[in-house]
């Protein structure tokens, strides 16, 4: 088990939502952070230790994760996890996504991930082995990543290619002692569907009597906290996400009568964003 006290951790989309909630728990346990976000007001308003680095941060901006990394080795003398957890999702049929929407998205959630972790890397491998381990990178991607939603292509696109990166670099890293970790969450209640309805422009329903699991931050953020613990290939919040969607690879035209019977659809015109 890797202890908690003391360690540090950069937390990328602290601000709300599942990084807020990991950010939490990680300061209970006793954990030294590194809060970033763009909203930097949120992050100053959390209810955690005032000695914690906040920094604003966007993402898409890889001189910002740079700069992000830099900041916590100045201020902690070392890095040993970075959870790469900031991202959206919007909803477009293929048909409607345009080019912008595509390299945006693409730019948050993706090079998001990869440019902080390329920041990150040598900082990690200067460090000594500690109760096994040398560091971690976690990546949040979803249980998309493994059975993409209709209308949702280039979000489970972006999740796809988090969880290939994970599993290029943990093979990479395995002989350094340095853990990569992809997360998948299935729908959790946070701001991420307000989210997804004020880019997309529309608010998207789901299918009527569709039971789909739904999990709480705390819940997705405490099975993060474990896979920080213990490191392990992939966290699945949800552990039964993990055999459906492995039985929607196997079995593709299976996964598209699902998918296709619990598709959302647009009911109305999203106020515009402050309303
Ligand atoms: N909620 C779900 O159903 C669900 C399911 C599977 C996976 N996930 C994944 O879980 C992660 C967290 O989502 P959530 O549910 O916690 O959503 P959320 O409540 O909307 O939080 C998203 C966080 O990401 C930050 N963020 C977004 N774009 C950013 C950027 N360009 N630069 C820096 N920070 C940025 C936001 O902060 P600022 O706006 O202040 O920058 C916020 O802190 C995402 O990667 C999402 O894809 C969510």
């Amino acid at each position: 088990m890797r202890s908690l006290s003391g360690m540090v951790v950069i937390i990328t989309g602290a601000s709300a939502g599942i990084g807020e909630s990991l950010a939490k728990h990680l300061d209970a346990a006793g954990a030294r952070l590194t809060l970033a976000a763009r909203r930097k007001d949120l992050l100053d308003a959390l209810p955690v230790s005032a000695d914690h680095l906040r920094m604003s941060v966007d993402v898409a901006d890889s001189a910002a994760c740079a700069e992000l990394v830099a900041a916590t080795v100045a201020r902690y003398g070392r890095v040993d996890t970075v959870v790469a957890n900031a991202g959206y999702g919007f909803f477009s049929p293929v048909a409607d996504c345009t080019d912008d929407q595509w390299n945006a998205i693409w730019r948050t959630n993706v090079m998001g991930t990869v440019a902080l972790v390329r920041a990150a890397l040598p900082h990690l491998r200067r460090n000594e082995i500690a109760d096994r381990w040398r560091g971690q990178v976690m990546a949040v991607s979803s249980g998309l990543a493994r059975r993409a939603m209709p209308d949702m292509a280039a979000y489970s696109a972006t999740k796809a290619a988090q969880l290939s990166f994970c599993e290029s670099l943990r093979v990479e890293l395995r002989d350094e002692r340095i853990a990569v970790t992809s997360v998948h969450p299935v729908t959790t209640r946070s701001r991420f569907f307000a989210v997804a309805d004020q880019v997309s422009g529309q608010v998207w329903k789901r299918a009527p009597g569709l039971r789909e699991p739904v999990q709480e931050v705390d819940a997705v953020a405490a099975a993060m906290v474990t896979a920080i613990r213990k490191p392990r290939p992939e966290c699945w919040p949800y552990p039964l996400a993990r055999w459906m969607t492995g039985l929607g690879s196997l079995w593709p035209s299976l996964g598209d009568r699902i998918m296709h019977r619990h598709r959302r659809r647009p009911q109305a015109q999203h106020p515009p964003a402050g309303d």
